[in-house]
């Protein structure tokens, strides 16, 4: 008796679907897995017979072959277990013959017991049930809230094995899952900008790096409100769109990194590793591949506090993932890509001690030191970097002041949302005069091609920018990136026109190159 039951397979942060094929003919009771099963699904075997037992099922007495299609795709983790179950039980009778399993997808691993527990990416799963046309998904109760931020499909949330045959029998029948409501969850009053005194110029560098997705570099010595700001990033943040948040989502899915009940992710993610990590946690990898801390930035922000701290191949790694906006993981059966489009938020004192350049206290470092020290920050990664600014120490008025006169995260994101749409709008109309713009959603997206035909200064403003690429001696780059960062200051200004003032703000937001990087 030959029974195929439907799952589900990862690959990256794409679910394809999976046939479960059972065989069993009557033979020396045996248990044989092919195609393409990897070690931890190898392992099911011991799982279902336990689970099988103990939740009141005789296990068959055949020669078992579980069959896993594509064969030709290497099939990881634990998720099969409760589909191969349910294709053996039904070999036995146990789950009738006649109930129809042609529109419905399984997933979730066994404990021994016969309850379920969560697996990764359910909610990539489940849009590949919905895209294959499939009406009904099961997945572990915990993962059923992201399965249920699919539209167009049913998701159930199963408890054990138990619950899950009584329901196919139609015995006792489940109720679909029903998430929480798609509204979008109420920003967490987290820390917030009215906590920082002074630092004006960093304070709205942040808010042009919100608003643009411009990548940022606080430089300051220490005590100044470096790692303060960067922490506060989130909060001016605007929120994500629907398709942002699903994508962010599925990454978190497959990282098994989302919070229990959560379904969608409406918060831009805020990642900040230390500097003890890792270049494969940080980009991704491993044996059996999870998405790194640059695709948990999703959509959000990556902070990497104390940069030049990192090693210099960690730093290094970073080139080619920011740049593409994409990391790709090579692997012996193929590769896997994960999305990682984020806004680097990096913070660091200007030299070890942390004085180099200060008014008063006395730097200690010599300057070779000084240099090893800049110099971990290398020339590419420097142009991936839109944004530098420096934190000066705070005057102690600065410091004791009652702080009133500081601005709230509220009030800042209130303009950084309103220069978002300003731009997407902007932006929109842009693609449909026919330039090609796919997939850019904030103006540090715009590749060269792209800036030379939608950032256009108005003839004072390109006399200015003129002036600065000579004096400062800049590259094509530089120069694209000053167009792009005053698109963004002349957004925040709700203005068409990129205006002299708007050049001036954004050749000041890369002026430190000359003092700490002289080459
Ligand atoms: N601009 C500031 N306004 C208010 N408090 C500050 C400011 N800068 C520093 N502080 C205080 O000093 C502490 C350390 O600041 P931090 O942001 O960690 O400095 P840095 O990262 O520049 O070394 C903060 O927790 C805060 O109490
Ligand atoms: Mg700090």
């Amino acid at each position: 008796m030959l029974s195929t039951v439907f799952s589900a397979g990862l690959s990256g942060i794409d679910g394809y679907i999976v046939s479960v094929e059972v065989d069993g003919y009557p033979a020396i009771p045996d248990f044989h897995l092919v195609g393409l099963p990897d070690s931890s699904v190898k392992e099911a075997g011991e799982r279902i017979r336990s689970a099988c037992f103990n939740s009141g099922y005789r296990f068959p007495e055949l020669a078992l072959t579980v069959n896993l299609a594509p064969a030709d795709r290497r099939k990881e983790g634990t998720s099969f277990d409760v589909p191969m179950l349910l294709g053996i039980l039904r070999t036995e009778g146990a789950l009738r013959r006649d109930a129809d399993l042609s529109c419905r997808v399984f997933t979730g691993e066994l404990s021994l017991t016969g309850s379920l527990r969560g697996v990764r990416g359910a909610l990539c799963m489940c849009a590949a049930a919905r895209d294959a046309g499939f009406r009904e998904f099961y997945a572990p109760a915990c993962n059923a809230g992201e399965a249920a931020a699919v539209e167009g499909i049913t998701v159930f949330a199963v408890d054990s094995v138990r619950q899950l045959i009584d329901h196919l029998n139609g015995t006792c029948l489940m109720a679909p899952f029903r998430g929480e409501p798609a509204e979008p969850a109420p920003m967490s009053p987290g820390p917030d900008f009215a906590d920082v005194r002074g630092q004006g110029a960093a304070r709205r560098a942040m808010e042009i790096a919100a608003a643009g997705g411009h990548n940022v570099l606080l430089i300051g010595p220490p005590g100044t409100g470096k790692s303060m700001l960067a922490g506060r990033m989130a909060s001016i943040l605007p929120p994500m769109t629907f398709d942002e948040a699903i994508e962010t989502t599925k990454i978190h899915s497959v990282a098994g990194t989302l919070p229990q009940n959560v379904s969608l992710m409406r918060q831009r993610p805020f990642r900040a590793p230390h500097h003890t990590m890792s270049a494969a946690s940080l980009v991704g990898g491993g044996s059996n591949p999870v998405p790194g801390e640059i695709s948990l930035a999703h959509n959000g922000v990556l902070f990497l506090d104390e940069l030049p701290e990192f090693p210099r191949q960690v730093i290094d790694t970073l080139r080619q993932p920011l740049e593409d906006r994409k990391v790709t993981i090579t692997r012996a059966l193929g590769r896997i890509t994960y999305p990682c489009s984020f806004t680097l938020v990096a913070a660091m004192n200007p030299c070890r001690c942390g004085y180099f350049g200060h008014p008063e206290k006395k730097c200690t470092c010599s300057p070779a030191e000084i240099n090893r020290y800049i110099s971990k920050i290398s020339g590419p990664l420097l142009d991936r970097i839109d944004i530098e600014v420096e934190l000066p120490s705070l005057s102690y008025d600065e410091l004791v002041s009652d702080g009133s006169a500081a601005e709230s995260s509220a009030v800042i994101r209130g303009r950084v949302v309103a220069a978002r749409e300003f731009m997407t709008e902007r932006l929109r109309r842009e693609s449909e005069k026919g330039v090609p713009l796919a997939g850019v959603r904030c103006n540090a997206q715009l590749d060269c091609a792209a800036v030379r035909r939608t950032c256009v200064p108005t003839a004072g403003a390109e006399l200015l920018l003129r002036a600065a690429y000579e004096r400062l001696g800049l590259s094509a780059r530089g120069y694209d990136r000053i167009l792009r960062l005053a698109r963004t200051v002349a957004d925040l200004d709700g203005s068409e026109m990129i205006e002299e003032a708007h050049i001036a703000q954004a050749v000041g937001l890369r002026s430190l190159d000359r003092k700490y990087w002289p080459h």
